[in-house]
């Protein structure tokens, strides 16, 4: 009579049961690694740009101050600083434009973003008229950035916070939303 015996010898493969199991198990654990790895890489891309945007508004340095007359006036300047594109970093990019105007016979001065609140475009002076116009919808500030009805624009132009010192005139840089009645800064 034949001896049968439902243990495994080890020194023999085991059996196609077992075989298949251990393989199909290898497959799952493969493929799930190999399904994890893009999609944690991709929440780290995703997650770190949003980080670094959450980082505080800084004071950027715009121009030195004998560069800007003391006549009431504003001047438009270019806002620049190291930017970073998800991995990759540009020195120095335009980032957007500030008006600055320096009071009659002093240091002080006065910073208006040239972003327009209606819906972004860029505000232009008129020099004639002594006031800011929006070219896209027809807004019009005065020259200190207040409304001028009648304009599409919910609110005046955004002021900026603004340093003098030996360094020169620096703005606190910062985006608004755009389209509502509150300076709402954006993160
Ligand atoms: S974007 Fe300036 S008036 Fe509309």
């Amino acid at each position: 009579m034949a001896k049968t015996t439902s243990s495994h010898d080890p020194q023999s493969p085991p059996p196609a049961g077992r075989r298949d199991f251990l393989t199909r198990m290898l497959a799952v654990a493969c493929g799930g690694l190999a399904t994890m790895t893009p999609v944690l890489a991709g929440l780290w891309m995703l997650l770190d740009p949003l980080r670094r945007r959450g980082a505080a508004a800084a004071f950027l340095p715009v121009t030195d101050l004998a560069s800007l007359p003391d006549d009431g006036l504003p001047r438009q300047f270019p806002v620049l600083a190291d930017r970073v594109d998800a991995w990759t970093g540009f020195a120095a990019e335009p980032i957007g434009a500030v008006y600055l105007r320096r009071q009659p016979g002093s240091e002080t001065v006065e910073a208006l973003s040239a972003t327009c609140p209606h819906a972004g475009c860029f505000v232009e002076i008129d020099t004639q008229e002594k006031c800011f116009r929006c070219p896209c919808h027809n807004s019009r500030f005065g020259i200190d950035g207040s409304i001028m009805p009648p304009s599409p624009s919910p609110r005046g132009m955004d002021s900026l916070e603004c340093q003098v010192g030996k360094q020169g005139v620096a703005v606190k840089w910062q985006n608004f939303y755009t389209g509502v009645a509150g300076k709402v800064a954006r993160p």
